[in-house]
């Protein structure tokens, strides 16, 4: 074990998942996969295989695609589970299962109805199991920020001396504070004997706002793999956001006794491409990838920069990947540039008909648009909804907006293939169409949240929909770009309820009862 090496897992294809509204197909994992493979992420979490076929699917195709990173699938501590997740790792170059089972007194008497001895028995026996598939295991004491240190120590040492590599220790309900988990940390290492054989990893929510530096106080402690997300997506508040431990380690060399080999310029554009997909977007003055984290409005701080960057800046814009010359592309671009500038992203295709397919889209959006941005290129992969089955396709849309007279739309769509016209007005020209698409699809969703964002600056720019639906207390976000909002908003409705009818019902790996 390299005591100097910071090992990153990355689990924003597993916890940043499991935020509402964030589930992902397969398609768009693999471009996340590849993108967090280039930057040299060491661990990617790609899913939780047995949640649904789906599920399953999207982990293997990763654990086929990613050669360069170790990717793992998470596994309660039951036999099913982790053959499950052995299964879908078969692929892979190099696999890790991930297996929990909670250790908190409420988790154990509340959830797990079980006595502290038999959660012992089922993680040894769990370990044991995901050694048949594997020597690269990981278990976690699920809760282990509530749990108390002597049953840790316990289950610890006994899962390493079963063939535990990597103990993960997690702040499940993001409930600590620095000095406090730091120390829980330091103890856990310092008293289970056999400790030297297992690196130790931590995995922090956010709901204190807390997880970057809980995880950065056990890196201090002795914790050599931080469990963190892109943009810190994940459960409720998130996740510990990867760029910001990341650039917190490399900046700050002089305090941390490790670093990660992560290519931090690819910092940025796998940040967009998570945002892009998922349709969370980043907030301004997010730390690291948000549009204002190097700008400088003050004349006072402008003055300095430009005197001297160090005076205000204490990282370089463009070691996390910020550029100045974004305009990539444009109409008489070739698909030989489109396709370098995409790989170059991170965001390789299949095969030569879904390039072609993108590049159509491109050419057509080039027509419209003089300059294509990177932006507007993650939103052409993003929007590629041609390997998720559809149900419901636009065929046309007109809509009315006059000052005085409501707004209307005349929708026609395709559904099961077949077309079907419809008529409807609306508080506005958005709200019409949604109305025209409902007399259609008797959907019996409430719409949660409805939002657009522009991927460019201009008048030309793209607009970027994000629509949530809520059936029935399953939430999807659906996404669609444009030159014409009201068009990119049926489309992200469209491929909401696209989700919503062929994405199949899956379980939650810590709702369950193990
Ligand atoms: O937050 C948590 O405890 C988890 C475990 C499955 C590691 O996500
Ligand atoms: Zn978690």
């Amino acid at each position: 074990m390299d005591s100097k090496k910071l090992i990153i897992f990355d689990t924003t294809l597993r916890d940043g998942e499991q935020s509402p509204g964030a589930s992902m197909t397969k398609d768009e994992k693999l471009h996340i996969a590849k993108s967090l493979e280039r930057m040299n992420v060491d661990i990617i979490e790609a899913g939780f295989p047995i949640a649904s076929p789906g599920d399953f699917d999207s982990v293997k195709a990763v654990a086929t695609a990613v050669t360069e990173s170790t990717v793992c699938g998470l596994a309660r501590a039951l036999d099913r589970d982790i053959d499950r997740a052995g299964e879908a790792l078969k692929p892979a170059k190099s696999g890790r299962i991930h297996t929990f089972i909670a250790t908190s007194p409420i988790h154990m008497e509340r959830k797990l109805r079980m006595k502290p001895d038999e959660v012992v028995e089922q993680a040894i026996a769990a370990v044991k199991r995901a050694s048949k598939y594997t020597d690269n295991i990981e278990f976690s004491p699920e809760d282990a920020g509530r749990s108390e240190l002597d049953f840790l120590c316990r289950i610890i040492e006994k899962v390493i001396d079963a063939g535990a590599t990597t103990i993960n220790i997690p702040d499940t309900v993001g409930y600590n504070i620095p000095h406090q988990f730091g120390e829980l940390v330091g103890n856990l290492i310092k008293n289970i004997p056999n400790s030297d054989k297992a690196v130790f990893s931590v995995h922090c929510h956010n709901d204190l706002g807390l997880a970057v530096s809980n995880s950065l106080s056990a890196v201090l402690n002795g914790a050599r793999q931080v469990e963190c997300t892109i943009n810190g997506l994940g459960e409720r508040a998130g996740n510990a956001s990867l760029e910001e431990v990341v650039m917190t380690v490399r900046t700050r060399q002089d305090v941390f006794p490790c670093d990660t080999s992560l290519d931090t310029t690819q910092i940025v554009s796998t940040s967009r491409l998570v945002s892009t997909i998922t349709g969370f977007p980043v907030q301004p003055n997010k730390a690291i990838v948000g549009a204002n984290a190097f700008a400088h409005e003050s004349g006072i701080h402008q003055d300095g920069v430009l005197k001297a960057r160090e005076t205000y800046e204490i990282m370089r814009a463009e070691d996390v990947g910020w550029s100045e010359n974004r305009m990539v592309l444009g109409k008489h671009s070739g698909r030989n540039a489109f396709r370098s500038r995409l790989t170059e992203l991170g965001m390789d295709f299949e095969s030569d008909e879904d390039l072609n397919r993108a590049f159509i889209a491109f050419k057509d959006l080039a027509d419209k648009k003089h300059e294509i941005f990177d932006e507007d290129l993650f939103a052409l992969v993003a929007d590629d909804d041609a390997h998720l089955e559809e149900k419901f396709k636009l065929v046309s849309l007109r809509v009315c907006s006059d000052t005085n007279k409501v707004p209307d739309a005349d929708l026609v769509l395709s559904i099961d293939g077949e077309e079907k016209s419809s008529n409807a007005g609306g508080g506005g020209p958005v709200d019409a169409a949604f109305q025209a698409i409902e007399v259609l699809a008797k959907s019996n969703t409430k719409l949660q949240l409805y939002s657009v964002n522009s991927i460019t600056s201009g008048t030309d720019a793209q607009g970027e929909v994000t629509v949530r639906l809520d059936k029935e207390g399953r939430i999807v976000n659906g996404h669609g770009a444009d030159t014409d909002i009201v068009i990119a908003s049926v489309k992200a409705y469209l491929n909401a309820l696209n989700k919503i009818h062929f994405t199949m019902d899956r379980q939650h790996p810590q709702h369950g009862q193990v």
